[in-house]
């Protein structure tokens, strides 16, 4: 059985009180914290930045916390990052003019790489670059916002991540980021994801007899 993980993106969290909800994602079975960087840029949205990743760890969170980078320019944000307690770092190569030497730089920082893509964009960047990321994250929405419905397209692209992975017998993650809730999430790991990022699926979900947890929505996913 593979070794799946619940990644909550915080991006649907409430901003006022993020310390806590992270702490209750986390104490209802989440084992990530998915933080969405958007730049008004890459993407028509603006969010959050190393300081608040450096909120989160002075607030206590230890677990790993997965960097989801949609900026560009990527390399000039990355030591500032790794500075601030992120784990993984992860982008897209559209936004990197040169995709190597940005995997490169988040490994000299001490952070687990990681290449993300779009809806629209192939897996050939991998061919080359395979060895060199700790992590494939797959889109299933159009990055920017939370809240939109799940691409089909996305599951026959997690077969052939999965089977990408498997025949290099490299330790990868595969992680898919978009629409992913309680009704999918099943059909999502069949096709080969083993990380699973949901906003509005889970911060969505309180669990009414004790609105401040997230338990029964986390435990059925
Ligand atoms: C979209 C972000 C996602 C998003 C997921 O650009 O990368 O992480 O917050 O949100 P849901 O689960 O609501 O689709
Ligand atoms: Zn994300």
């Amino acid at each position: 059985m593979k070794d799946f993980v619940l990644a909550p993106s915080i991006l649907s969290a409430d901003f006022a009180k993020l310390g806590q909800e992270c702490d209750d994602v986390l104490a209802s079975g989440c084992e990530f914290i998915h933080f969405d960087v958007m730049d008004n840029h890459y993407v028509p949205n603006l969010t959050i930045g190393p300081l608040v990743c450096d909120a989160l760890r002075k607030h206590g969170i230890t677990a790993p916390i997965d960097v989801h980078l949609m900026v560009s320019p990527v390399d000039r944000i990355v030591g500032d990052f790794a500075e601030a307690g992120a784990t993984y770092i992860t982008f897209h190569p559209e936004a990197s003019e040169h995709v190597d030497r940005t995997l490169q730089l988040i490994k000299s920082a001490g952070c687990k790489s990681g290449l993300v893509f779009n809806p629209a964009t192939p897996l050939d960047y991998l061919k080359y670059e395979m060895e060199n990321v700790d992590m494939i994250l797959l889109m299933s929405v159009n990055p920017g916002f939370g809240g939109q419905s799940f691409i089909p397209s996305a599951l026959q692209k997690l077969k052939e991540a999965r089977k990408m992975i498997d025949e290099s017998g490299l330790d990868i993650r595969l992680e898919i980021d978009g629409g992913v809730k309680v009704d999918n999430i099943a059909e999502i790991a069949a096709a080969g994801a083993d990380t699973f990022v949901s906003g509005s699926g889970i911060f969505g979900g309180r669990n009414e007899s004790d609105p401040n947890k997230y338990d029964s929505r986390v435990k059925e996913m």
